[in-house]
């Protein structure tokens, strides 16, 4: 019988958020707006966040409380995604906001953000605690945790605890990332660093944790011998939307696949780590990520496919390429599209192809991860294709993990058709979220910014899973750099992307699955 696992801390599990200020760099920019203002206002909502709490946002703008108050209400009111807006509670959370303009490369500003935190410390009674967010352009992280450094603003005092939460990307490449690390860590040590990957906070990838080591039925499958191949989706309707100038200088590659598909890939592959505990989770994480096999230069064109989305017509509307985007180059030669062929070289997953593509301007949003399991060994039945048309194998089945929009597990078996003979047809079981559970289900940043507050690093990532994951990626960008010079745009926008990439699986006699 299952017993209690004495190592595990049941309070960890009640997520009682401390008193604390939440202090963010970057307050005018579009994530404060979209997301964390929206999340913290939330959680005060659900009435998740204690007595003692505050927010100070930090940006060059000039503007009073009153100003960020007032823009704030504006956000809150937009980006709530189904949750009501109540006025009342909202007065009442304001009085904790307050802003500080100031540059990160001015010193003087963390003189003024420390005296400002322990006036707050009074009035709010946050205790000292404090979480400083880094929402701003990259290049001003490691200036940021230098400047909080030596204003004594990164050091625990007194009880009172102080972590630094660091948006993607961490790095350009695999040498800027290493650098970032160094400047992070003059001043904070590792486990005050919470550095965040959104997918990693949402349900549904949670979910695959609990779908596979809380369930006995499928983990005995889960393996080389019986799963054929995995690929994992997440396709974007979207262009760039105003965000070409950054997108340029990333791609899909960058902006999707270092970060947040390999953090699925290592949830739908890793171990089971012995207990749910931070270390313990993401030391299974990085070592799967330290599994990934790194390509040679010269293996990338098989292993890996890059994408532009072009100019096209879709639904009566014309749709720019995206070298048309404002603030993109004419010429710009970015990866709107990214398809690559993971390998993984542990006992578990030889011989298995994950594939992972990612794109903007795709026919749909939708993220999922298929799991294709073997063939049967002898066909004994016909089997009816989506069509009608009769074929003779019966389908392979297939294990769907629905990420988004629609949030759900679909197992694809084949059935007996009703009627004379044994016509087999491919259907489906499904579970989905809403109709499961109904009500709200908390957005990522709702989860990990609780997280962060409580403590919790089990769903941030950490050092050596943010580099084994460039080393696993930076070939690829090195490959790409050197050889695709004249290709783009190779696929319209509104499609499924560039042709290469279709022919990358049927080299391995397999086909990306439609979502
Ligand atoms: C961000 C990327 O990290 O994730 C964006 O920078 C992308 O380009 C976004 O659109 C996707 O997140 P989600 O939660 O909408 O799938």
């Amino acid at each position: 019988m299952a017993q209690a696992n004495p190592f595990q801390d049941p309070l960890r599990f009640e997520r009682r958020v401390p008193s604390c200020a939440v202090v963010i760099f970057g307050a005018n920019g579009d994530l404060t707006k979209r997301k964390l203002l929206p999340s913290l206002y939330r959680l005060a909502f659900e009435r998740r966040l204690p007595q003692g709490f505050a927010v100070v946002g930090i940006s060059r703008t000039a503007m009073s409380d009153d100003d960020f108050r007032q823009k704030m209400e504006a956000s809150v009111k937009e980006f709530l995604e189904n949750s009501p807006f109540d006025q009342a509670l909202w007065d009442d959370f304001c009085r904790g906001l307050f802003y500080l303009a100031g540059d990160v490369a001015d010193e003087g500003m963390y003189g003024r953000l420390a005296a400002r935190l322990e006036e707050i410390a009074k009035s709010r009674q946050t205790a000292g605690n404090a979480l400083f967010y880094l929402s701003t352009q990259p290049d001003h992280y490691g200036p940021a945790a230098g400047g909080l450094g030596r204003a004594g603003l990164a050091k625990s005092s007194n009880g009172a605890w102080r972590r630094l939460v660091v948006e993607k990307p961490f790095g350009h490449d695999e040498t800027s990332a290493r650098e970032l690390e160094t400047q992070l860590h003059e001043h904070f040590s590792e486990d005050q660093l919470y550095r965040i990957d959104h997918y990693l906070g949402k349900e549904t990838v949670q979910n695959i944790l609990a779908f596979r080591f809380g369930n006995p039925l499928f983990e005995p499958l889960w393996n080389r011998r019986y799963i054929n191949h995995v690929q994992i989706t997440a396709a974007e309707s979207i262009g760039v939307e105003g965000r070409g100038a950054y997108y340029q200088g990333a791609g899909a590659l960058r902006d999707m696949i270092q970060n947040h598909l390999l953090q699925v890939l290592s949830t739908v592959a890793m171990e089971p780590s012995a207990v749910f505990e931070p270390t313990a989770v993401r030391d299974e994480r990085a070592k799967l990520l330290r599994s990934i096999r790194v390509y040679r230069p010269n293996e990338v064109p098989d292993y890996a496919v890059a994408g532009q989305y072009g100019p096209a017509r879709v639904g009566g509307k014309d749709l720019p390429g995206f070298r048309e985007e404002p603030g993109v180059d004419a010429q710009a030669m970015t990866d709107t599209y990214a398809a690559v062929t993971f390998q993984i070289e542990n006992w578990r997953w030889a011989g298995v192809p994950f594939y992972v593509r990612t794109g903007k301007r795709m026919p749909k949003r939708v993220t999922d991860i298929a799991i294709r399991f073997n063939p049967v060994p002898h066909s004994l039945f016909v089997t009816e294709g989506d069509g009608g048309a009769a074929i003779d194998t019966a389908r392979p089945n297939m294990l769907i993990l629905r990420i988004q929009p629609e949030e759900g597990i679909s197992l694809r078996f084949s059935s007996k058709q009703p009627g004379a003979g044994m016509k087999l047809r491919p259907v489906s079981m499904d579970f989905n979220y809403g109709t499961s559970f109904g009500g709200r289900t908390p957005t990522a940043y709702e989860t990990l910014l609780v997280d962060a507050m409580v403590g919790d690093a089990t769903l941030y990532t950490r050092q050596d899973m943010v580099e084994a994951s460039w080393t696993a990626v930076q070939p690829i960008l090195d490959g790409w750099n050197d050889h695709k010079a004249g290709q783009f745009p190779n696929y319209p926008a509104g499609t499924w992307g560039p042709k290469a990439s279709d022919d990358m699986l049927a080299r391995n006699g397999h086909e990306w699955r439609v979502p």
